[in-house]
Order: C-alpha cells, then sequence, then structure tokens
C-alpha cells in the first residue's frame, strides 16, 4: 500500500532536498511498478500522449537504456538525442540546445552532462521536467532510489543498516546521492578509500571516514563499490592500479571484513579487477544485476510523479 504524498516537484534534480517521507513515497510507488514488469505484457497507458526526451552528453549503458524502457513502458514517447551527431557538435550551446528541443513541446528532458549543476541550470530555464541522470560529481538521483530499492529488497528495511561505500569517492555522484538518501532513512554511511579520492569534508555531510578498508567494511550490512572514474582522475590518486587493488578492491578474502549476510552492490560499469574482482562478482550476495532491473521500476516511479503528481492510477 503506497502512502500518498502530495508530490509537488516539477524535477529530480537532487535526493538532498527530499524529505524522507518524498523518498519512501517514490520507493513506495517504484515497487508498485514492478508488478508491471513481471507481467507478459509490459505495457500500461499512464503516460500516454507525453513526450520524453533524453540529451547524454556522457556516455551511458544503464541510465539511457531504463529510461527509455521505463518511459515506453508507460506509453509514453521517446526521443533519443545523440549529442555527437547532433548541432552540439556545431558549437550549440545547452541552453540553446534545450530551448530548441522544448520547442518541440516535449514534456521531460532527462539530461547527463559532465558539468556539475547542468541538469539544475536547465531546469529553471525551461518549463519541461528535468531529470538529473548525472552531473558532474554533484548527483546522480535515480542511481541512489535504485540502489536504496535493492537494498530494501534484500535487507528488509530501509533503516538502520551500516553501509559502506568503497572507492573514488572524491568523483562521485552516486556517492553523495547515496549519501542524502541513506543519511535520511537513518543508515549509517561509511565511506572508505585512500585519502587522496576519500576527502575529510564529508563528514561534515553525515559520512564517516575510513582509509584502512578492513576497519571500514567492519560490520557492514552492505557494501557498495564504486568505480575508479579513470576519466575524471588525473595522476597522483593512487601509485598504480595495482596498489590501489592491493588495498581496496572488494574481493574474495576482502568481502570477508564484512557482515556474512551483506549484500554487494556496484553502479556499474565495473572495472574488473580494479575496485572489484570477477569472482565476488559472482558471489551470490552480489546483486549487481538486480540493481539493473529495479532502474527501470525506479525510472517509471520517477516519469510518473513527475508528469502526474501521483494522481493517475498505474
Ligand atoms: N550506473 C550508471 O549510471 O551506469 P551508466 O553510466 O551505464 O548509465
Amino acid at each position: 500500500m503506497v502512502n500518498k504524498v502530495n508530490w509537488l516537484h516539477k524535477d529530480l534534480i537532487s535526493l538532498e532536498p527530499l524529505s524522507r517521507e518524498e523518498i519512501i513515497f517514490l520507493l513506495e510507488t517504484a515497487k508498485s511498478f514492478e508488478e508491471v514488469l513481471e507481467r507478459d505484457v509490459k505495457k500500461v497507458p499512464t503516460l500516454r500522449g507525453k513526450s520524453i526526451l533524453t540529451l547524454f552528453y556522457e556516455p551511458s549503458t544503464r541510465t539511457r537504456t531504463s529510461f527509455e524502457m521505463a518511459a515506453k513502458i508507460l506509453s509514453a514517447d521517446t526521443i533519443n538525442i545523440s549529442v555527437s551527431t547532433s548541432s552540439v557538435s556545431k558549437g550549440e550551446t545547452l541552453l540553446d540546445t534545450v530551448r530548441n528541443l522544448e520547442a518541440m513541446s516535449v514534456d521531460v528532458i532527462i539530461i547527463r552532462h559532465s558539468f556539475s549543476g547542468a541538469s539544475e541550470f536547465v531546469s529553471k530555464r525551461v518549463k519541461a521536467s528535468v531529470i538529473n541522470a548525472g552531473d558532474g560529481r554533484h548527483e546522480h538521483p535515480t542511481q541512489a532510489l535504485l540502489d536504496l530499492l535493492t537494498i530494501w529488497e534484500y535487507k528488509k528495511t530501509l533503516t538502520g543498516l551500516k553501509v559502506a561505500i568503497v572507492g573514488d569517492i572524491l568523483h562521485s555522484r552516486v556517492a553523495r546521492s547515496n549519501l542524502f538518501a541513506l543519511r535520511k532513512l537513518d543508515n549509517e554511511v561509511r565511506f572508505v578509500g585512500p585519502a587522496t579520492l576519500v576527502p575529510e569534508d564529508f563528514k561534515k555531510l553525515g559520512a564517516k571516514i575510513f582509509y584502512n578498508l578492513e576497519e571500514g567494511l567492519y560490520d557492514v550490512d552492505v557494501v557498495m563499490a564504486l568505480r575508479i572514474q579513470k576519466e575524471r582522475i588525473g595522476d597522483g590518486f593512487y601509485p598504480t592500479e595495482r596498489e590501489y587493488a592491493k588495498y581496496f578492491s572488494i574481493n574474495r578474502e576482502t568481502i570477508n571484513f564484512a557482515k556474512r549476510d551483506t549484500i554487494i552492490m556496484h553502479p556499474g560499469p565495473v572495472n574488473r579487477g580494479l575496485e572489484i574482482s570477477s569472482d565476488v562478482l559472482e558471489d551470490k550476495r552480489c546483486v549487481v544485476l538486480n540493481q539493473v532491473t529495479k532502474g527501470v521500476a525506479v525510472r517509471m516511479a520517477v516519469l510518473y510523479l513527475l508528469l502526474s503528481g501521483g494522481k493517475v492510477e498505474n
């Protein structure tokens, strides 16, 4: 049973300003959509006549595909803009690009951009709903929501858990969105990694900081490995990949530092053998592909709430 919340947001840019009740409402709504995904015919008319556009300035496999799938299951029309073959390559600005696309009467713009703040910048200048599909180091709200939905399924609770997020925290929008949401739901969040990649400043936002993997994983319910973001990382963050993996890789030995029934997560894409080993990805406690499945239901819920405020039966 979904507890009704009056959903008033035009956009989803960040989880930081959402209330605990709104986050739970989003997750409950996503849960109610999971049933649709199990049907033979995965189609409901909820968003018929709505146009949803994806505009990704950075590569994506999971986020873009699952948004498109979510929109199609809800009977919306979808348009995917390939930035490399669009007029962006002729120098058209972000603002001009979205204004021209909005002039074609799109209802939702889903944007991924390397600039932290890009989606908020757009949201303030267009009437369409804007969804942040990852902006620089800032946030990736739907990733954290699907992570929470996964944790809820496997841990049967959304609160009171110890969650260790391990790796490249500095460059991670996933870590920030998870920190905001997990703390709002009264979980302990640990950021674990080398000092160069785990800034102390995150203590002010409620994270516990660990520079030692064994200490950071002790007694945790959830281990979330993060990708080393080679495209954003310069020299000097760690001596070599081999050295990084020696001290911070989640592998068959180091996973034993956590609780026996811990779940193992990763937002993807994975650098096998660097932040996580192939054998751990095959471990029965690994829920990486379940996270991907939850992504469709979460994105259905976000599209549904932004476009209907929860006022249309799903
Ligand atoms: N987790 C995630 O955002 O994956 P993609 O980059 O493939 O969308």
